[in-house]
């Protein structure tokens, strides 16, 4: 082994030690210098030609040689991995200055809101919610109702029906009177309201929707009277508008109650002042009421001359509109999501 050898190995290592390498060109350097057949291998095993008394010296030279070589592969080497770690980062990066995407809150619907408003108040005074058919007989819509076949009072409800004469889409919640007081199999007392939906032959306008909630109570007990309905208005009304809204009864007609009376309210918009929702009486109509009539005692097991009842029935939207200042009770089925904004009104109460 001459020093030439050596010197060429030591040239061409300072050469190949440059900037800018990548990771392949870096590996081929590794296996040029350190490989198996690699030139600072080559000197290695060289060293034992050597004569003794440099041995000593031209190892250290070698090592010196494996230690710069090393030295430069260790540091590129992590530079490049450092680099190639950074650029994938850099396209997997969440960006955390975007604006994020604002997620819809919804919130409960105003009509459901008022029905369960008006449960609390009814549930307070003892009252049951109960259920009813959507789909119902003629017998529970009409007959029991006191309201014959051929009646003139059924036009008034043009109502949708389903099978023949018999099968219909209820156009009011009162069969669920009838129907809760066959349950009761005469017991007293009776004390339900019945939310729920109803449908008619209406042509849609800002005021009528073919399909609307009503809101039926009955209550039966022994002498219960129209005093007892006067004072049941005056508590539901108060609570859901507050202590100043009065209510008043007007003489009306219904076929399943005699005497039958029509509820007003004092205007929650005006107070009573008159303004255009009142058309100026300072009144709005809310409930058909009455007392319950003895046919319908008596067609759904009850003798009218030992129990006596009231009910009422009223629509939902009308109320929701009164409350929360809405002219169009198509608002309320319209499946706009910028329309049903006017819904949340959470903030508001
Ligand atoms: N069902 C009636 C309607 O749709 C409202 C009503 C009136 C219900 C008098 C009653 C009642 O229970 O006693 O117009």
């Amino acid at each position: 082994m001459d020093n030439k050898r050596f010197d060429e190995i030591k040239k061409s290592l300072e050469e190949d030690l440059k900037d800018g390498l990548d990771l392949k060109v870096l590996e081929d350097l590794r296996v040029k210098y350190l490989g198996k057949k690699g030139f600072i291998t080559e000197l290695n095993s060289e060293i034992k030609n050597v004569p003794n008394e440099e041995k000593k010296e031209f190892g250290m030279k070698v090592n010196e040689l494996r230690n710069r070589f090393n030295d430069f592969y260790e540091s590129v080497k992590e530079k490049l991995d450092q680099e190639a770690l950074n650029k994938r980062l850099e396209k997997e990066a969440i960006d955390i200055s975007l604006p994020a995407t604002v997620v819809p809150v919804g919130a409960p619907h105003i009509l459901e809101k008022v029905i369960e408003e008006v449960e609390e108040v009814f549930l307070s005074m003892g009252y049951d919610v109960v259920d009813g058919p959507e789909i119902e007989e003629d017998k529970y819509n009409f007959e029991m109702l006191n309201i014959p076949k051929g009646h003139p009072a059924r036009d008034a409800q043009d109502t949708f029906y389903i099978e023949g004469e018999e099968i219909l889409l209820r156009s009011q919640t009162s069969p669920v009177q009838v129907r809760t007081m066959l349950k009761g199999e005469g017991k007293v007392p009776i004390r339900m309201i019945c939310p729920g939906k109803t449908y008619r032959r209406d042509d849609d306008d800002a005021s009528h929707s073919h399909q609307f909630m009503q809101i039926e109570g009955l209550l039966v007990d022994k002498n219960i009277s129209l005093s007892d309905l006067k004072g049941t208005m005056d508590v539901l009304f108060k609570r859901l508008f507050g202590k100043d809204v009065e209510t008043r009864f007007r003489p009306s007609y219904y076929q399943f109650t005699e005497p039958s009376v029509e509820v007003d309210i004092t205007c929650v918009n005006c107070h009573g002042k008159g303004c255009n929702v009142c058309k100026h009486t300072g009144w709005v109509t809310v409930v058909g009421a009455g007392v319950v009539h003895p046919n319908v005692l008596r067609m759904s097991g009850y003798d009218p001359e030992v129990w006596s009842g009231f009910a009422f029935g009223f629509g939902a939207e009308r109320l929701a509109m009164m409350k929360y200042d809405i002219n169009d009770i198509r608002t309320f089925y319209n499946a706009d999501l910028r329309e049903a904004k006017v819904f949340d009104r959470e903030d508001e109460e």
